[in-house]
């Protein structure tokens, strides 16, 4: 009989995790892999920002701090949602975690009864509808189609929710589309919630700055104020300044959330790393020169994967509008069979084809809940995309 806890039966380890392992094991034979699994910036963490933990460390703040976080880092965080996205919160309004994805978690465990159910627009970020199903809540995924460019739309928004509808996740831009929501399709979005005051949204704005086309981000927050006693917002280090092992998510909501979320965390890590969180003051309060320099590296990443994607038969990619993936279309493969005799049923078999036989780890569409696609990361320099571009050109040049 298994020890392990019946909740973890209907978890699944997280997709993108298992694409990246499946390519270190082939690696690890000597198979050279290209890995476009794993979403994390490649760049060094900007200079003046480790400076800062250096500091930190040395100036002996290296104690366990408050569990919602510094005095100085909800502060910062403060300041950001002022400054960056014209939202009105005070220090006790913030909390910060251990990256956005314990922000989450933590919110989820806070709100969550048996049965609740939480409206997840898909393509969604892996890791959504497992921490709603470990806490044992019910997701209830909407397809958001190429033909909606990958966005939850009012109607679908309305067919979904139901009287159990406790959260409304959104992640603007998307991962793994890249779809961006403006203000209007935001504020068509509010005027269904304000049917339905039961329903909390959660607003996942991590790749907030990695935004193209001089597009100008949009907070939910900002587009419908007068839901803001219903609304948390989510964002995080990780993304905007190439710091995903420093591990510093945070969140602004209403204070009876925010304060049970803080609660959870004093009696699970009791606080985020104090110098991480020294770190984290460092980059929301000093120069932005990086953020804008890792944009423009990953919009010129974004239109070297859409070029040379289109030019490959049987594939399809929109343009995306921010983050920084390529969710790609592999309709026109399926039912097609590989030089070995292998018929590409879906996407899971379409990703295992292009790693075993074109050595370039993706991640599959059914991990995101819109089928059939592929995902890649192109947080990776332009050379290692340019070589995997013509790898997977190759290994669809030979299906049948
Ligand atoms: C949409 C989305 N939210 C949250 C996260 C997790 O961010 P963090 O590193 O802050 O936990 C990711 C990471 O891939 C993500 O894609």
């Amino acid at each position: 009989m298994s020890y392990i806890a019946s909740r973890l039966s209907v978890v699944k380890p997280s997709a993108s995790m298992a694409a990246s392992q499946a390519a270190k094991a082939l690696r690890a034979r000597g198979v050279d892999v290209i890995d476009l699994g794993l979403g994390e910036p490649d760049f060094p963490t900007p200079l003046h920002i480790i400076d800062a933990a250096h500091f930190a460390a040395k100036a002996g703040q290296t104690l366990y701090t408050a569990a919602a976080g510094t005095a100085e880092v909800r502060e910062a965080v403060a300041g950001k949602f002022r400054r960056e996205n014209g939202l009105d919160y005070t220090a006790d309004d913030i909390v910060v975690a251990n990256g956005a994805k314990q922000i989450i978690f933590n919110a989820l465990m806070a709100t969550l009864e048996t049965g609740d159910e939480a409206i997840l627009p898909a393509p969604y970020f892996v890791s959504y509808p497992e921490m709603v199903k470990l806490l044992g809540g019910t997701p209830v995924v909407v397809e958001c189609p190429e033909t909606t460019e990958f966005r939850l739309t009012s109607a679908l928004l309305e067919k979904a929710i139901t009287p159990r509808t406790k959260w409304l996740f959104l992640n603007m831009p998307g991962n793994p589309s890249g779809a961006v929501y403006s203000q209007s399709d935001l504020e068509a979005l509010g005027a269904v919630l304000a049917k339905h005051p039961q329903v909390l949204v959660l607003s996942d704005e991590i790749y907030e700055h990695i935004l193209f086309d001089g597009r100008e981000f949009v907070s939910f927050g900002k587009a419908c104020p007068e839901l803001k006693d219903r609304t948390l917002i989510v964002n995080g280090v990780s993304k905007s300044y190439a710091m995903t092992g420093w591990r510093v998510g945070y969140a602004a909501g209403p204070a009876p959330l925010v304060k049970a979320m803080s609660t959870i965390q004093s009696q699970s890590c009791t606080s985020v790393c104090s110098i991480a969180q020294a770190a984290t003051v460092a980059a929301l309060n000093g120069p932005q020169d990086e953020v804008a320099r890792f944009r423009h590296a990953f919009e010129a990443r974004r239109d070297l994967v859409v070029d040379g994607i289109r030019k490959i038969n049987g594939l399809t990619l929109s343009p995306p509008e921010g983050a920084f993936y390529a969710y790609i279309g592999c309709a026109g493969l399926i039912g097609r069979k590989t030089p070995k005799g292998v018929t590409l049923e879906d996407d899971a078999a379409v990703a295992n084809y292009l790693l075993n036989e074109g050595r370039v780890a993706s991640v599959p569409g059914v991990a995101y809940g819109l089928s059939p696609y592929f995902r890649i990361s192109t947080a990776t320099g332009e050379e290692v995309l340019t070589e995997a571009i013509s790898r997977i050109n190759a290994a669809v040049a030979q299906v049948e």
